[in-house]
């Protein structure tokens, strides 16, 4: 297996886009995909390969790898997002729905909250969620590059855990630029570069006990092992506040959580 070192590991390049790279790794017309590198158009339909699979278990699987820590990064960022009774949100790549759960209690009945993702196994999760929760939302599968929102719909946008995953980041950030309202605010809460003297602890994690799990109790090892190298490949928490300046969002900052495994940032379209 390659080591996160050799691809960048913790203190290694931070790739911020798909396509022609930065960091001198990558030719035209391909993109990361963990470690690997593979053409731009392939990239999607893999990520729906890991998110097929592991949609079943995706929830027990969260609650095991962070140990519950997902849940009090998931309540940080409905916290800092500044959401109120009667406002819309759009949670994009969202899944099995955590955020849009947490987000519709919030805005009560004169809000409204979208559901949104790519994937069909995973929403369908979400779906039986809100049913569970007794919730109803609208819900949409749709590629987060191309919202199928008009501009200027959403006081608030977040997406979790998703950006990672998408081939074209800018265009992403763009598009959810684009459908916030002026005024509104963009949340990415997304994996990020660990504090250096924590990195080997993490790397041994991520490499070894993290497929293993993955085996174990989803029996997928490769998907695991494309969560723990993905992060690798993720912009850092300056690369990414960079990006999402470029793409026109203002007064962006982030939020260092859990000795920066994950990171929140927050930016403004003004
Ligand atoms: C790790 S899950 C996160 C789910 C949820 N937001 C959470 O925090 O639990 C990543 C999600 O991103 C979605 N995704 C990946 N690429 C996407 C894209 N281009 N547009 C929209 N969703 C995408 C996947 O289908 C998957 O449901």
């Amino acid at each position: 297996m390659n080591s996160a070192r050799e691809a960048g590991g913790p203190s290694g390049s931070t790739p911020a886009t798909g396509g022609a790279g930065t960091d001198g790794k990558r030719t035209m017309g391909s993109t990361d995909f963990g470690f690997q590198q593979v053409p731009e158009e392939e990239k999607a339909g893999r990520v729906a390969g890991v998110f097929d699979s592991v949609a079943g278990r995706y929830d027990l699987m969260n609650d095991l790898m962070s140990m519950g820590l997902h849940r009090l990064w998931k309540a940080f960022t409905i916290q800092t997002s500044g959401v109120r009774p009667g406002d819309r949100v759009l949670d994009v790549a969202g899944g099995t729905a955590d955020l849009a759960l947490a987000f519709s209690r919030r805005v009560g009945p004169s809000g409204q909250v979208w559901l949104t993702d790519i994937n069909g196994a995973m929403l369908a999760r979400g779906r039986d969620r809100l049913v569970d929760h007794g919730m109803l939302m609208p819900v949409a599968q749709c590629d987060a590059e191309r919202l199928p929102f008009a501009s200027n719909s959403f006081d608030c946008v977040a997406v979790a855990f998703g950006l990672r995953n998408m081939t074209h980041k800018d265009r992403a950030l763009a598009e959810m630029r684009r459908v916030l309202k002026p005024g509104g605010r963009l949340l990415v809460l997304e994996f990020s570069r660990i504090w250096a003297p924590l990195a080997p602890a993490y790397d041994f994690y991520s490499f070894k006990l993290l497929p293993w799990l993955g085996k174990k109790v989803a029996d997928d090892a490769d998907s695991y092992r494309y969560l723990a190298e993905s992060i690798r490949m993720h912009p850092d928490q300056e690369s990414l506040k960079a990006l999402m300046e470029q793409v026109g969002l203002a007064r962006v900052e982030y939020f260092n959580l859990s000795a920066g495994v994950v990171a929140l940032h927050k930016g403004y379209k003004l």
